[in-house]
């Protein structure tokens, strides 16, 4: 298993068979949207939690030393809060190439409000793919978050903007907190470099 899933993202027809496609983004999908949308709307994926399992060798940390991403873990009786945007199929095109890292796309049902259910696609971390990194410790997460740098800039970067735009919706959701603790505690107990 590669790496690189964009041979396995290629099969479009998961998007051929929905009539309104909707993306789920509960990462930097939420921060981070460099690709046109028709319209967004706050939703929940059910059974599923947001961890930190997932490298990035090429966003946010290098092949040699990879930071860590979101990714989804399947959990019975929890949730995940994300952004639901309607788009226009040939946005995969773009995003195929953004999240090729270990990433597959997947159909799911989105939930938008009590009796609304939706059909959706979400890119989630290949548990067989090197890329997934697995759990770890928090503490162990945020260290690494702390050192990591990559192409897209740091990962504390990432980590810091996706703790402001959960706040925005006014989601916590423990795990990221749990990890955004650990690398202000890491940061304050390093002495600064002269
Ligand atoms: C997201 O932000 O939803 C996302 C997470 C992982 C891969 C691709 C997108």
């Amino acid at each position: 298993m590669p790496h690189d899933t964009r041979s396995l993202n290629s099969d479009r027809s998961d998007i051929d068979s929905l009539d309104d496609i909707w993306l789920f983004g509960y990462g930097s999908l939420i921060y981070k949207v460099d690709f046109p949308y028709l319209e967004v709307q706050p939703v929940y994926l059910n059974g599923w939690q947001r961890r930190f399992w997932q490298g990035s060798h090429d966003h946010r940390g290098t092949p040699d030393a990879p930071g860590r991403v979101v990714t989804l873990v399947e959990a019975h009786g929890e949730r995940c809060f994300g952004l639901a945007y309607r788009v226009e199929a040939d946005v995969f095109d773009h995003l195929d190439h953004r999240e090729k890292n270990g990433y597959r796309r997947l159909v799911v049902a989105l939930q938008f409000g009590p009796h609304d259910i939706r059909q959706g696609l979400v890119y989630i971390g290949l548990k067989n793919s090197p890329a997934f990194l697995g759990e770890a410790s928090e503490e162990a997460i945020a260290a690494q978050i702390l050192r990591s740098v990559g192409p897209s800039g740091s990962n504390r970067d990432y980590l810091e903007k996706l703790v402001q735009a959960l706040a925005e919706y006014k989601v916590h959701d423990p795990h990221v907190d749990a990890v955004y603790k650990k690398l202000l505690a890491l940061e304050a107990s390093t002495p600064a470099a002269n």
